[in-house]
């Protein structure tokens, strides 16, 4: 590690030091690279850098959120090689950072209870880069994400639950486990559940990847 980033560590203020004996779990590390090598466009794992699956860029402290409640259903529903990315995010939840972009004020109190994310990689995740955020989306089993936008390009890859996916050229689609969705920088687009919770990979490249997305 070089001397300027431990610089940034310090002032981001994200480090934990007494959180520096526990380490992200590798095997989900892994699994979401794979992931990513193998359901993603090349052009987006290309931008992936180089990894130390055992060693973390930044130790983050631990945030749960009700929607992690969805985590054993959406574990029964999946398949492999899915299922095991599940599985290792129940196991590790306690130890792991979750979060939220958004406040009551977006999109009201029971949205909060049923979204969230973790962010794998990105400018202030576990792993760095400026080029290139990933983690995963969860959402619980009748929430409806309303129509919003971004600068950055994004694509999402479910891996347990069928949702319906809004996207301004093409409407309301639902879109089974497995899909790569892609939404275009400026692009409006949503994401409702129908009585079945939803995880998804995701991805952003472009713009500025700490982005509030706007709304309408
Ligand atoms: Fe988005």
């Amino acid at each position: 590690m070089g001397r300027g980033k431990i610089v940034e560590f310090i002032d981001t203020g994200s480090i934990m030091n007494s959180k520096l004996d526990w380490q992200f779990p590798d095997l989900l590390a892994r699994a979401w690279w794979s992931l990513v090598k193998t359901d993603c466009p090349a052009d987006w794992f290309e931008l992936l850098p180089e990894l130390d699956f055992d060693r973390p860029d930044r130790s983050l402290e631990p945030q749960s959120l009700a929607v992690l409640d969805y985590l054993p259903r959406l574990a029964s529903m999946a398949t492999a090689p899915y299922r095991g990315i599940i599985d290792s995010l129940i196991e590790a939840q306690a130890n792991l950072r979750f979060g939220q972009t958004y406040s009551e004020a977006d999109f009201g109190a029971e949205f909060l209870r049923q979204y969230g994310w973790i962010k794998i990689l990105g400018p202030d995740a576990y792993w760095h880069s400026s080029q290139l955020a990933s983690g995963f989306l969860i959402l619980g089993n009748d929430v409806t994400y309303p129509q919003h936008w971004h600068e950055a390009e994004e694509i999402y890859l479910p891996i347990s639950g069928n949702a319906e996916w809004y996207r301004e050229d093409q409407g309301w689609l639902r879109q089974p486990v497995g899909t790569v969705i892609h939404h275009s920088g400026g692009v409006k687009h949503g994401t409702r559940t129908i009585g079945e919770p939803l995880i998804a990979l995701y991805l952003w490249r472009g713009g500025d990847l700490n982005q509030k997305s706007a709304i309408q």
